[in-house]
């Protein structure tokens, strides 16, 4: 017991000694300076600017991919020749006019039209640093052609496409239409009213315009409500181009199935049996409405399953279900850009038409 005192004692005591020597002691000199650390290990090393650039710029890449451009609609246009030069096309059927398009020129006709080809979506980087990407001509929101207080961003590469793939026309202009000069039975020009609940179909190339995919896809431009869509987020990229083959996909911009399984869709087996069966119903959908408005006489037959705007006088319904029968028509996706708007834009043609 007492050894157990006098021990905690000497050590209280030696406590109390050094905190007091230690408050009351001169400073004792300086120790020697420590030995260096060993150096570290080396750091990651940086990217090869070489191999960076050769994911895309190697000789075998680059023929890759323009041997599939080769087959695209873009490099093979057959419209090139008809709308290529002249002002109010070429933003989108020359690549010079898109180009002048891109810079904030629009309007001018162009005198040696050619077609799109790698330079005209492209260009040239603005950086070379961190994570490269293909270097775009655009990728702004698109300023609608048919409501240019509004514009759409797909906030990707898609809205490069979007800037030429977006309708010329809403029902709007040709309901506007309310009068028309003609000829009457003595060959001079009259004026003839439109009747008040009619809508006059002015041309036979009537519609939005082949270019209607990006308004489809957002769920506007027909008669109905609208309807967004998943597939909005997959954007055009996202299934146009993607995955590839030598024959769909990336530069071919046929759409490749194989872009429709990663989250989806399960195989591409499964993709392909839905995807013709879906097709096949909404071509049959629209092939009835067509007739129907051949009887309405919105539209004539070639009686080969092709049908053109007729130029005639129709009542605003019946007007109504052939705009929608030419978004539909033009946007030509049979539904797989908006599988929910095709459907309200068939069911008010349908209801209309009796079908
Ligand atoms: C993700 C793909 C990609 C990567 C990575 C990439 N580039 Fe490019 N580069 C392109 C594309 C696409 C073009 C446009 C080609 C065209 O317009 O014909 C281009 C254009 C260029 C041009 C202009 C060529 C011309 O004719 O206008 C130069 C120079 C260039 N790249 C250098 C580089 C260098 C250097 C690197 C690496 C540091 C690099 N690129 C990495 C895709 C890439
Ligand atoms: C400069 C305007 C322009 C841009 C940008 C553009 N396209 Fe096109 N696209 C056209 C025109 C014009 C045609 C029709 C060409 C013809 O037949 O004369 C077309 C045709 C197509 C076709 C049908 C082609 C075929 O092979 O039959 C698809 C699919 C297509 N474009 C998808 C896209 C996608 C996806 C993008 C974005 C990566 C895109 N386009 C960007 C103007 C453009
Ligand atoms: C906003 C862009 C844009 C404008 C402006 C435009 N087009 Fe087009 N046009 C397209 C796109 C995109 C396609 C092709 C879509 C497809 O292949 O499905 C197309 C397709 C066509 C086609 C069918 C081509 C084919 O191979 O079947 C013709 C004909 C045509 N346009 C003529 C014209 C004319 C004439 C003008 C001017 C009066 C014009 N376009 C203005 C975007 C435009
Ligand atoms: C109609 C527009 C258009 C044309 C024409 C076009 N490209 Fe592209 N390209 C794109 C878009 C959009 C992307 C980006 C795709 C993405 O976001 O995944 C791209 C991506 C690329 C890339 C990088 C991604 C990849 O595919 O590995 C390269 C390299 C490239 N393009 C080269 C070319 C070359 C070479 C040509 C001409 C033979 C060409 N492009 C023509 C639109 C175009
Ligand atoms: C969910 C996938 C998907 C998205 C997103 C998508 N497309 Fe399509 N697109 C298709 C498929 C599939 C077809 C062909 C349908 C058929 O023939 O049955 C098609 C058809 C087309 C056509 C008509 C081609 C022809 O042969 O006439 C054009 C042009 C086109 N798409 C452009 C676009 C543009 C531009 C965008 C973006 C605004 C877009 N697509 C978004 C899958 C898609």
């Amino acid at each position: 017991m007492i050894k157990r005192m006098s021990l905690l004692s000497v050590l209280v005591l030696a406590l109390a000694v050094m905190f007091m020597v230690s408050c009351e002691g001169p400073e004792g000199p300086a120790g020697a300076a420590g030995v260096a650390g060993a150096d570290g290990a080396d750091g990651a090393d940086g990217a090869d600017a070489n191999v960076t650039c050769l994911g895309c710029h190697s000789e075998a890449k680059w023929t890759g991919i323009e041997a599939k451009y080769a087959l695209s609609g873009h490099a093979n246009p057959g419209a090139l020749d008809y709308a290529g030069g002249r002002g109010s096309c070429t933003r989108c059927h020359s690549s010079e006019g898109f180009g002048d398009f891109v810079a904030g020129y629009d309007g001018e006709d162009i005198a040696y039209p050619s077609a799109l080809s790698c330079e005209s979506c492209h260009g040239n980087h603005t950086v070379l640093e961190g994570d490269i990407s293909a270097p775009l001509a655009t990728m702004d929101p698109v300023v609608l052609i048919v409501d240019p207080t509004m514009s759409i961003d797909l906030e990707s590469s898609s809205n490069l496409c979007g800037t030429c793939h977006n309708s010329r026309r809403n029902g709007s202009y040709y309901e506007a239409i309310d009068s028309v000069w003609t000829e009457d039975v003595n060959g001079n020009d009259s004026l003839w009213i439109v009747p008040t609940g009619s809508v006059y179909i002015s041309s036979s190339h009537a519609g939005p315009h082949y270019s209607s995919q990006l308004n489809t896809m957002k769920g506007i431009g027909g008669y109905g409500s609208t309807t967004e869509t998943t597939h909005d987020n997959v954007g055009c990229v996202g299934c146009h181009m993607g995955a590839s083959t030598d024959t769909e996909g990336g530069h071919t911009f046929a759409p490749n199935l194989a872009n429709c399984t990663e989250a989806c869709h399960g195989t591409v087996a499964d993709i392909a049996v839905f995807a013709a069966e879906k097709h096949d119903a909404i071509k049959a959908r629209m092939d009835a409405v067509a007739e129907a408005l051949v009887t309405a006489g919105a539209l004539t037959s070639d009686g080969a399953g092709h049908y053109t705007p007729a130029k005639n006088v129709v009542s605003q319904a019946v007007f109504e279900a052939f705009w929608n029968y030419r978004v539909m028509y033009q946007d030509h996706s049979y539904g797989v850009h908006n599988p929910g708007y095709y459907d309200e834009m068939l069911d008010e043609a349908e209801a209309t038409l009796g079908l």
